[in-house]
């Protein structure tokens, strides 16, 4: 640890692992969503054309879930690295928004936000103008929807390119709760690995990142984070 300085840089590359503590179910866990549903139907623009109350009432369901979630001890100790590490970022695959609730900045969110609504049609941010059987419409007449990114859809325009150069430049970078399968997101770890970055893996379990970090700490974020900051802070003192 003691090779760092207040001016490195670092990534918190986060997935739905960190939320798990929070209550926010993950995706490929053994009771995760894709355990349950068929991601196609929820969480592609096929599913969404054949049956939007379908997929808006269940990412209706998760913003309940997710508004009544509160951060933990992990999210606000990323705010703690971050004062500490002034040139540090957190890159996300969440949704949820949790990091900023944390008051983790900056953020930079790669599937969106689900609090945010976006138009099927024209892309528009927002712009509700008219509610037919439940659904609201933009003024384009097009179908609002939760602003995520789906399967088979880009990422926000220019959003991959800069984080993964920001991996490509950073000292050290941290995969947390994240399975690490789904790309273009999961190239990030392997970017900042390549680049000479020192990496750390948190999470219960394995991952195909594992094999190639450079410390795995196999347990909760919400544990692994607290005890990594003491050590960081401990070596910078
Ligand atoms: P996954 O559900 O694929 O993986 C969650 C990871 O978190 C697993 O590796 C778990 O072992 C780990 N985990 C669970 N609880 C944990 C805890 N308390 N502390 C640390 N680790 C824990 O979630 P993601 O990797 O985020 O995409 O999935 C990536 C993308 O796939 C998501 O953004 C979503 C999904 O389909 C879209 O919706 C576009």
């Amino acid at each position: 640890m003691d090779r760092f300085n207040r001016d490195s840089h670092i990534v918190f590359f986060t997935g739905a692992g960190i939320s798990a503590e929070s209550g926010i179910s993950t995706f490929r866990d053994p009771d995760g969503h894709w355990s349950k549903y068929d991601p196609m139907k929820l969480a592609s623009p096929k599913g969404f054309r054949d049956d939007p109350e379908l997929v808006l009432s269940w990412y209706a369901s998760r913003r309940k879930t997710i508004i009544e979630a509160e951060p933990h001890a992990g999210h606000y100790t990323i705010t703690q690295f971050q004062k500490l590490f002034p040139n540090s970022l957190v890159i996300t695959q969440n949704v949820d928004g949790l990091h900023a609730r944390a008051g983790n900045d900056p953020v930079w969110e790669l599937h969106g936000n689900i609090h945010r609504e976006k138009c099927n049609t024209c892309g528009q941010e927002g712009n509700s103008q008219a509610v037919e059987d439940g659904i609201h419409h933009c003024r384009c007449g097009g179908m609002l929807r939760p602003d995520v990114v789906w399967f088979g859809e880009s990422l926000p325009f220019g959003l991959i390119e800069k984080s993964l150069a920001t991996a490509g430049e950073c000292d050290i970078l941290f995969s947390i709760g994240t399975s690490t399968q789904i790309y273009p997101a999961a190239h990030l770890p392997f970017q900042a690995l390549e680049h000479g970055a020192y990496t750390i893996e948190i999470n219960i379990d394995k991952t195909p990142f594992s094999a190639h970090a450079d410390l795995i700490v196999e347990d909760t974020a919400g544990n692994a984070l607290p005890k990594l900051f003491e050590e960081f802070y401990a070596a910078l003192s």
